[in-house]
C-alpha cells in the first residue's frame, strides 16, 4: 500500500493542471415517488410523539423529506389566535377531550382532518412522510383518514399504534408531560397539572379502540421493544419503516464514541491509509480503558471497532467484547488516499475546491462521498438502536455521519462537526435527542479537522465541550 501512496503522492507534486474531475459531485438519491402519511395511533402519554420523532430522525439522516403534524400544535395555535381576536381563552382541560363533549368533539375532528389537508398539501409540495401525530383512538377517526387518503394518487397511509401498559413508562411519559413546560399546562401547578393530565387519559380510555380493522396497513408496538404487530404493510420504505421501529428500545444506555489514537499519517498530515498508531496515540490506547470503565462501572459494553489497524490498536487495551466492522472503515478517499491536503490542492485544485464547496456531495474518484458513508453506516445505526451500552473506536469522518444521526443535525453541517483525536464523547439517548459529555485526554495530539475555508469562523462544536477534562488515574 505504501508504495502505491508514495507513487500517487509523486505524481501529485507536478500536477497536469488539465487533470480535472477526479472526483464528482453525486446528487441526492430520486425519492420522489415515495409518498406515505405515518398516521400515530395511541392513548395520551403512550410515547406517540417520541417515535414520531425518532422516525423522522433516522428517515431525516437517510435524506427523505419528512414532517410531523402534531395535532395538539395546532390546536394550541388556533386557540391562541382565537383569544388575541376575542380575548377569550378555550378551555382545554380533560372535559375538553371528553367524548361526551359534543362541541369539542367537533371542532377536535375538525382539527384533526384540517392537519390531514396540511399535510397532504406537504406531500403533494414534494415531501416523501409526513407523520400525523394524534391519537387517532377510534375507528371512525381512522377510517376517515384512511378514505381521504385513497383519494390521492401515489399516497399511502400506515398507522402506527403504540400500546404501552408498563406503568413505570406511562408514569414516565405522564412525568415528562407535566414538568417539560408542555405549553397545555404553562399556568398550572405540577400538581393540578398531572391530576388533570390523568383525567384526560381516562377519558381517552373511555372510547379507545386498538386497531382490528382488516383492511388497514398498521404497525402495532407494545412497549416499544417487546412486540411489534405487522398488517398490509408492502414496499421498499413502509418495510424499512417497520424494520427501524423493531429494533427501538427504551433501556437506559450510552453510547461512546472515540476515534482511534493519533496515527502515523495524522502526524505526517496524510488522509487515508492503514497506519498504526503515533507514539501518542499508543498512550491513548493505555489510557482509554480507565477512562472508561470508569464511567461504565461493572455495566456490560461491547466495543465496535473498523477493520483498520488503528482502530483494533487503539481497543487493545480495552476488557470488553470487541467486533469489527469493514462499515466502520474510513471515509475511501480513492485516489487521494495517502495524500496531504496541499497535495491534493496542488494536484487537482479544481476538485479540492469542488470539495470544499459541496463537501457532502462530493466523491472522491475511486472512492466515496459523505452519503455513500452514511448510506453504508445505515446497519450500524440499526445495529446501535438494538444494542445497549457500546463504544465505538471510529475515524473523523464516520464519527461526524454516527453524530449527526444521534444529534439531527443538517447534512451540510455534517462533514466540519469537530471529532477531535484523544477524546471521548459520551451520548445518553433521552425522549427528545441525546444528553452529551465530552472527555479530554491530556494527551496531545494533530488538529486533523480542515474548516470551511471562507467561512468567517470555523463552526462551533454543536454542542459544547463540558469542560471536564479527564485525568488518567494512577
Ligand atoms: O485526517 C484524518 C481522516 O480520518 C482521513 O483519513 C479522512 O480522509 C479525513 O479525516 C476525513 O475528513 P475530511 O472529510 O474533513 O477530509
Ligand atoms: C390534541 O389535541 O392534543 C390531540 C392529540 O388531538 P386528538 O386527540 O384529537 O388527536
Amino acid at each position: 500500500q505504501s508504495t502505491q501512496i508514495s507513487r500517487i503522492a509523486s505524481q501529485a507534486s507536478t500536477p497536469p493542471r488539465s487533470v480535472v474531475g477526479i472526483g464528482n459531485k453525486v446528487a441526492k438519491p430520486d425519492y420522489s415517488e415515495a409518498k406515505i402519511v405515518v398516521a400515530m395511533v395511541g392513548l395520551p402519554a403512550r410515547g406517540k410523539s417520541y417515535l414520531s420523532n425518532k422516525l423522522m430522525r433516522y428517515l431525516k439522516w437517510l435524506e427523505y423529506d419528512v414532517k410531523v403534524f402534531n395535532v395538539g400544535q395546532l390546536r394550541r395555535s388556533r386557540a391562541h389566535q382565537k383569544a388575541q381576536q376575542t380575548g377569550q381563552k378555550e378551555d382545554h382541560t380533560a372535559s375538553y377531550f371528553s367524548n361526551d363533549n359534543v362541541e369539542a368533539t367537533r371542532v377536535r375532528d375538525a382539527l384533526a382532518e384540517d392537519s390531514l389537508e396540511m399535510l397532504l398539501q406537504w406531500l403533494k409540495d414534494g415531501g416523501n412522510v409526513a407523520i400525523h401525530d394524534a391519537t387517532n383512538s377510534t375507528r371512525s377517526r381512522r377510517a376517515k383518514i384512511e378514505q381521504r387518503v385513497a383519494r390521492e394518487k401515489g399516497i399511502v397511509v400506515i398507522f402506527l399504534e403504540s400500546v404501552c401498559d408498563d406503568p413505570a413508562v406511562i408514569a414516565a411519559n405522564v412525568a415528562l408531560k407535566v414538568s417539560s413546560g408542555d405549553p397545555d399546562y404553562k399556568d398550572m401547578s405540577r400538581e393540578d397539572a398531572k391530576r388533570d393530565f390523568l383525567r384526560r387519559i381516562k377519558e381517552y380510555e373511555a372510547v379507545y379502540e386498538t386497531i382490528t380493522e382488516p383492511s388497514l396497513s398498521y404497525l402495532r408496538i407494545r412497549n416499544v421493544g417487546d412486540q411489534v404487530t405487522l398488517c398490509h404493510i408492502h414496499g421498499y420504505l413502509q418495510s424499512r419503516i417497520a424494520f427501524y421501529l423493531m429494533n427501538l428500545h427504551l433501556k437506559p444506555r450510552s453510547i461512546f464514541f472515540s476515534r482511534h489514537g493519533e496515527s502515523q499519517f495524522n502526524v505526517e498530515g496524510k488522509i487515508g491509509g492503514d497506519s498504526p498508531l503515533s507514539e501518542r496515540g499508543l498512550r491513548y490506547a493505555s489510557a482509554l480503558p480507565a477512562l472508561i470503565t470508569d464511567n461504565i462501572g461493572d455495566a456490560p459494553l461491547t466495543v465496535w471497532t473498523s477493520t483498520l489497524q488503528r482502530t483494533i490498536q487503539t481497543a487493545q487495551h480495552l476488557p470488553y467484547n470487541k467486533l469489527t466492522w469493514k462499515s466502520l472503515d474510513e471515509l475511501d478517499a480513492g485516489v487521494c488516499d495517502g495524500m496531504t491536503y496541499e497535495e491534493i490542492e496542488l494536484a487537482y485544485p479544481d476538485d479540492f475546491a469542488n470539495r470544499d464547496e459541496d463537501k457532502f456531495n462530493y466523491r472522491y474518484r475511486g472512492g466515496e462521498s459523505y452519503r455513500d458513508v452514511v448510506v453504508r453506516l445505515e446497519p450500524v445505526i440499526m445495529e446501535l438502536e438494538r444494542q445497549e451500552n457500546i463504544l465505538i473506536i471510529g475515524h473523523q469522518a464516520i464519527l461526524r455521519c454516527l453524530y449527526a444521526y444521534f444529534h439531527n443535525l443538517p447534512h451540510a453541517d455534517l462533514p466540519y462537526i469537530k471529532i477531535p483525536l484523544h477524546t471521548v464523547i459520551k451520548l445518553t439517548p433521552k425522549a427528545y435527542g441525546c444528553d452529551e459529555e465530552r472527555y479530554t485526554l491530556p494527551i496531545g495530539a494533530v488538529d486533523t479537522h480542515r474548516p470551511k475555508p471562507g467561512s468567517v469562523t470555523p463552526l462551533p462544536p454543536v454542542v459544547a465541550n463540558t469542560g471536564r477534562e479527564y485525568f488518567q488515574k494512577d
